[in-house]
């Protein structure tokens, strides 16, 4: 684009701005390739008056599951009129938004059960736990005064602890003698005129002057530990103890340290970070009530999908149920088991993505000795463990008691604790996490659950992944006749609320739209 033409453009914009508002100014700068995605492709909700002028009805419309995606749907659709019906096959809303407190119960696919005997108050996010500022789960729980505060996905007070370590790190810690000693590396190289094919001599000192502050080099480009790497005992009315011995490079190579260190660096995990007050499930449960209970039928499968030339037959437990519309929002490897006849594609294409499986346990403890011992409040350790990653809660700081996820694993790390019982998960999990808190970790444990989600009755998997987003996934995009596809698991947001709630949103733009241009 030449200077000229982005005058020209501008010069349009700002006569289009001061004659339609904001609005026609999008519009144009879309049309123009100008506005950012989110602008051009706002979300509109099908509304009562879009049916004045048209002289018709909104539709009725059989939705299967009531997980976040289904339950958007059916509230979207409910803000104008449209007469829906959320079939579930469970006995509770949410789908993979369940939050564990005192006396649910929870059964898996092989007959195991537990039952939570948490104190009054804890409670255990199962299964999402966190959303990213930019998500649309920020919008709805907004729009459904669902308040939300801060989840702390990062914490340099947290510890790193790898095969590679003799005794876990704090993440500060770790971090300012990974980066210091990396700083020092490629200061010296730059210095010594190694990369002078890729620097100027304006490049070289620039780079310099960031590094020294990147790893807090000394004035010779040396890395010598720093105050960045905390202290044993932090200064006061004295200087304080600095944090143990620095390693060497080698030491701190070989402690393998990296994942710890950029965990938060993705666009999904950036912090700050959010959770709804009180437990992940206040989403589901606004979006329920907003829907009507009673337009939800709880434990009720379905057993069979049917297009008809002028509706859809849905047949499930209770009997059957006709419509105009359906909208499929079950994790698809389970819908590809349902008899239907949307023809043999469609169910090549939902047997294409692979389930994967997911675990956590939520471990209660008497005594907040993270914040106490470890001054430790909220955030993540880091470890190369089976147990992957342990979570301290971001809610009820300064309680008696509290809950901490003592494992969040998938793929072979989940298969390998699902496949225990719950006290063989609780035990292989304290075993575990005893290396990086000692002792306390299992004496101090109240209660616990555990959750292998590719063992939770209709759910079935963790999330999926697409060997490719070709073929199949573009083919599910599109409704198989008069029954339309919403979750997670068709977009670039899998394992995301957001992406559940975005394919919800597309899937009601586009019946609505088909609805609109429908003749009565
Ligand atoms: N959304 C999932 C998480 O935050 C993958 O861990």
């Amino acid at each position: 684009m030449t200077d000229s033409t982005v005058m020209t453009r501008r010069a349009l914009l700002v006569g289009v701005g001061a004659a339609g508002g904001a609005g026609a100014m999008f519009a144009a700068m879309g049309a123009l390739g100008l506005a950012p995605d989110s602008q051009e492709k706002a979300f509109v909700p099908p509304q009562p008056s879009d049916f004045s002028l048209r002289g018709r009805g909104a539709a009725k419309v059989v939705i299967l599951g009531a997980g976040v995606a289904g339950l958007t749907c059916a509230y979207e659709l409910g803000k104008a009129g449209y007469d829906c019906t959320v079939l579930e096959a469970a006995d509770r809303v949410g789908g993979r938004n369940l939050t564990v407190r005192a006396g649910d119960r929870l059964t898996e696919t092989d007959g195991q059960t537990q039952t939570a005997e948490f104190e009054e108050g804890t409670y255990f996010n199962a299964g999402p736990g966190r959303i990213a500022q930019w998500m649309v789960t920020l919008d709805y729980c907004r729009e459904l005064g669902v308040p939300i505060e801060a989840f702390v996905n990062n914490n340099a007070s947290a510890y790193v602890y790898t095969a590679g370590m003799t005794a876990p790190a704090r993440a500060r810690t770790a971090r300012a003698d990974a980066y210091g000693y990396i700083a020092e590396l490629l200061a010296k190289a730059a210095h010594t005129g190694a990369l002078d094919r890729r620097l100027t001599k304006d490049d070289r000192d620039r780079l310099a002057e960031f590094l020294r502050d990147f790893g807090d080099l000394g004035p010779d480009l040396t890395y010598r530990g720093s105050t960045r790497r905390g202290f044993e005992t932090y200064p006061g009315v004295t200087g304080g103890v600095p944090a143990g011995t620095l390693p060497s490079l080698t030491d701190v190579l070989a402690a393998g340290t990296g994942r710890a260190l950029t965990m938060d660096f993705g666009y999904e995990q950036a912090m700050p970070m959010f959770q709804p007050v009180g437990g992940m499930d206040a989403i589901v449960t606004a979006l329920a009530r907003e829907v009507g209970r009673d337009r939800i039928k709880t434990g009720t499968p379905v057993t069979g999908i049917k297009n008809l030339p002028d509706g859809v037959e849905v047949a499930h437990r209770g009997g059957t149920l006709r419509a105009d519309y359906c909208v499929a929002a079950l994790p698809p490897h389970l819908l590809a088991r349902i008899p239907h006849n949307l023809g043999a594609p469609v169910t090549a294409a939902l047997r294409t993505p692979v389930p994967i499986a997911a675990g956590k346990i939520g471990l209660e403890y008497r005594r907040r000795w993270w914040e106490i011992d470890d001054r430790i409040y909220g955030g993540i350790t880091e470890t190369d463990l089976d147990i992957t990653h342990i979570w301290y809660p971001s809610y009820g700081y300064h309680a008696r008691s509290g809950l901490v996820v003592g494992y969040y694993n998938t793929g072979d790390d989940a298969v390998t604790y699902g496949a225990l019982s719950h006290r063989e998960r609780l035990n292989r999990a304290l075993t575990e996490g005893k290396k990086i808190h000692g002792e306390k970790y299992r004496s101090e444990l109240r209660s616990s659950v555990s959750m292998a989600w590719q063992r939770r009755p209709h759910i079935e998997g963790g999330w999926v992944a697409w060997p490719s987003r070709q073929g199949a996934f573009t083919l599910l995009q599109r409704p198989a006749g008069r029954v339309y596809f919403a979750g997670d698991w068709l977009t670039h947001l899998i394992a995301w609320q957001a992406g559940a709630m975005e394919s919800a949103r597309k899937a009601v733009t586009e019946l609505h739209s088909r609805v609109l241009q429908t003749p009565s």
